[in-house]
């Protein structure tokens, strides 16, 4: 039987949301934004364990998840990039997952996610070796910018849209295809998600369509928007 884990890298800074402390502890909905996806992982039948990556001088983890709280446990080696922070966690279960073990990982920053998402993310996927992500088809139409005369941005070009996704989390590998493709990932800046870096190694992962509600707050305008979709346990 295959297991499943989730693995959320929580060691940001926030930088754009340019708030007074870490995003993922900000207060959305009544509680801490990191909280919501945690308990969205303990509250699914089909997770086996879950594990929040922190930096290693984190110093309000432990009142967000009390040592006490089931089916999930704090690993304390965040790095530079989000990528190092979620290969520093790989590396730190070395000997709790197995090769086939199933991993998700999820940005801390996305507390509109659901047991049922999950649920459709785990099934979509299947057995497929390549893995697969949560991902929405882009509906705006797409710019290309250049700089203007001014150095402003104006529009040089129409991207077509058609097959073009946005990328969500979570994003589920195997646990030795996601070491390897982090591992030999050539800039750890440049890889913003973990497909990107199992792409590279020649893989396709599946696109299956997730939720406008499961958004990463980046900006503190999303901190609205994710509490409107939260006020709705499932849609
Ligand atoms: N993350 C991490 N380690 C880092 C950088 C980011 O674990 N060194 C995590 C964040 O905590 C977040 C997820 O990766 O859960 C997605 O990153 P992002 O939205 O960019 O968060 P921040 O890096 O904190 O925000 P910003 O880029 O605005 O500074
Ligand atoms: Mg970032």
């Amino acid at each position: 039987m295959t297991k499943y884990f989730a693995l959320l890298p929580a060691a940001g800074v926030g930088a754009r949301m340019a708030a007074n402390g870490p995003k993922q502890y900000l207060t959305v909905g009544g509680k801490p934004m990191l909280r919501h996806a945690v308990d969205a992982f303990r509250a699914s039948p089909l997770v086996a364990h879950t594990y929040v990556v922190v930096s290693p001088d984190d110093g309000v983890i432990d009142s967000v998840l009390p040592a006490d709280l089931d089916g999930v446990t704090v690993l304390r080696c965040g790095g530079a990039t989000r990528m190092d922070s979620v290969l520093n966690g790989l590396r730190a279960l070395d000997g709790r997952l197995g090769a086939g073990d199933m991993v998700m990982v999820h940005d801390a920053a996305r507390p509109g996610l659901t047991p049922a998402l999950i649920a459709q993310l785990i099934e979509g996927v299947g057995d497929d070796p390549a893995g697969g992500l949560l991902a929405l088809p882009v509906v705006d139409t797409m710019k290309r910018s250049t700089p203007g005369a001014d150095g402003l941005s104006v529009s040089a070009a129409t991207v077509p849209r058609s097959g073009l996704w946005s990328a969500q989390t979570p994003q589920m590998f195997s646990y030795a295809l996601l070491l390897r493709a982090l591992g030999s990932a050539p800039d750890a800046n440049a890889i913003t998600d973990d497909a990107s870096a199992v792409e590279m190694l020649g893989y396709a992962p599946r696109l299956i369509e997730g939720h406008p509600r499961n958004l990463k707050v980046t900006l503190p305008a999303d901190i609205r928007i994710a509490e409107m979709y939260l006020a709705y346990k499932e849609d």
